[in-house]
């Protein structure tokens, strides 16, 4: 089973960090499960213009194979505007409407105030949904107030829910294939 993180933030480093232990949660539980982490930082992934994929730069095809080679995902947001980032929206904009069936799903989000912590449940899962993914029930969002001056995070009950989130989609995940 491969888990791929996406980190949808091109500024800080926050989204990366928790989308980062989710995934080592995830491969704490289960050693045997590959992940990779796709920091979109790191990639330039172009705005969609409706061109089919191929006629898009590698870095966009890239990242957009990633993740529909993946069995499950763990992704991960900025909150801004009282919304996802806008470059985590056109990714999602590079999918096929089925791009997310029979993957398994993870929200976590950061935020300056816990006022946006509903964003990832009215905003990013019915995207998700869309696109026929299973969306886990629990999700995690990160207020900045959290994170220490190395963009840490220690507090034990925040990487308990990180524990918890990367065990939901690792069971829903299984469950699915194993009844395929
Ligand atoms: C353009 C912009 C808009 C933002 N809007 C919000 C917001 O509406 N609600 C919120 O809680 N935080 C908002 N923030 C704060 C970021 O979500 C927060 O600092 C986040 O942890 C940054 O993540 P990063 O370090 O991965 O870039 C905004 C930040 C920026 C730069």
């Amino acid at each position: 089973m491969k888990i791929v993180g996406i980190s949808g933030s091109l500024s800080g480093y926050k989204t990366m960090t928790i989308v980062f232990k989710v995934l080592k949660a995830a491969k704490s539980l289960d050693p045997n499960i590959e992940t990779e982490l796709i920091d979109l930082k790191d990639y330039d992934v172009e705005f969609v213009n409706g061109a089919p994929l191929s006629f898009y730069n590698a870095d966009t095809v890239k990242v957009v194979d990633t993740i529909m080679a993946a069995d499950g995902l763990i992704i991960g947001t900025p909150i801004y505007q009282a919304s996802i980032s806008g470059v985590l929206k056109n990714l999602l904009d590079h999918l096929p409407v089925d791009g997310l069936m029979g993957k398994t799903v993870g929200m976590v989000a950061t935020g300056g105030t816990d006022k946006h912590y509903l964003v990832m449940d009215y905003h990013l899962r019915s995207i998700l949904t869309f696109l026929k993914a299973n969306v886990a029930g629990s999700n995690v969002f990160v207020n900045d107030k959290y994170f220490d001056a190395e963009n840490d995070i220690v507090d034990r009950n925040i990487l308990l829910r990180f524990e918890h989130l990367a065990k939901e989609v690792l069971s829903i995940q299984q469950f699915i294939q194993q009844k395929s």
